[in-house]
């Protein structure tokens, strides 16, 4: 099924739904319990048209890459697009370089499409971050680089230590979080305007809210009776409808990724979408 997808710049496009990966292989240390049942999940999603995956060095201590690595070895390398993350911890010039060609290592890839900044260090100068970014970029040990979790204030200051685009901003965003996200408490208010008004697209991290109960919030209860669908499809739907979003969530049951596929093919009444927009959780 083709994924309908946003243009971000002249030569990339991105799809608005992709493949979160936090917790498959452990979360801060690797889990090797499950390796067949991660693959298995990332594999079962590229063959049913998930084509961005994203995942991060920290995840599972370094494991989950290497799962994205296993599953992704099976398919073209130009059929999916990579996107993984420093550490905020190790964003001095060295470290950066260092977490690039690890990542890459345990990928099994020579590039990495999209490499973001997992979230601000405030102890490291960010011209010094940038630095290392943009001899990354000079190198092509990356395609394109990104943020995540960065406020308007730091976006801003990234902006001035580089000529390259800036692709997106990974930011906790779903239907319930709204401005409530652990790390920014301004993502509707402030992140979401400013990124648009400087054509930097919006990856909402827990676009699902963690998988928990919707069905409880009466507007989404009423959406999903009259279109047919999960609450969790009418809010992620919800949300990929929004300009320059995208969601990444984390489904592992081949029930999930098809049902969130199927929340980016069809289309809500306006009325309904601006319901949605003004629902208090
Ligand atoms: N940049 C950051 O700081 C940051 C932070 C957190 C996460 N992330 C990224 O964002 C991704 C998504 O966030 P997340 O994993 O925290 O939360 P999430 O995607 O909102 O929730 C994942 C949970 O929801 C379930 N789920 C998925 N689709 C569903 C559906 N249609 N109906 C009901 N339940 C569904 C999954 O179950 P199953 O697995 O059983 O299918 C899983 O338990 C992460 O995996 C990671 O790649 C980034």
């Amino acid at each position: 099924m083709k994924i309908p997808e946003i243009r971000i710049t002249n030569e990339l496009s991105l799809p608005k739904l992709g493949l979160g990966t936090w917790e498959m292989g452990g979360r801060h240390v690797p889990d090797r319990s499950d390796d067949k049942k991660w693959i298995d999940a990332i594999t079962f999603s590229i063959e049913k048209g998930i084509r961005h995956i994203d995942t991060a060095a920290i995840y599972g201590g370094g494991h989950t890459e290497r799962l994205v690595g296993e599953a992704i070895r099976q398919h073209p390398r130009n059929e999916v697009f990579i996107t993984t993350k420093v550490s905020g911890d190790r964003v001095q010039f060295s470290e950066v370089i260092r977490s690039a060609a690890d990542s890459c290592k345990r990928l099994g890839i020579d590039q990495i499409d999209l490499f973001l900044l997992h979230w601000p260090n405030p102890r490291i100068p960010i011209s010094q971050t940038m630095s290392a970014v943009n001899k990354l970029l000079e190198d092509k040990v990356i395609r394109y680089f990104g943020l995540s979790n960065f406020p308007v204030e730091l976006i801003r200051e990234v902006m001035l230590f580089t000529d390259a685009p800036l692709i997106t901003n990974q930011i906790e965003y779903n239907i319930i979080t709204r401005n409530g996200g652990s790390y920014n408490r301004t993502v509707e208010d402030e992140i979401i305007p400013f990124c648009l008004k400087n054509n930097i697209s919006i990856t909402a991290w827990r676009p699902v809210a963690k998988g928990t109960d919707l069905g409880k919030y009466p507007v989404i209860a009423q959406l999903a009776a009259k279109y047919e669908k999960t609450p969790h499809q009418i809010a992620l739907n919800w949300l990929i409808n929004k300009p320059m979003m995208m969601a990444i969530p984390k489904m592992s049951t081949p029930e999930h990724i098809l049902q969130n596929i199927e929340a980016t093919q069809f289309a809500m009444e306006p009325e309904d979408y601006q319901m949605l927009d003004a629902m208090k959780a």
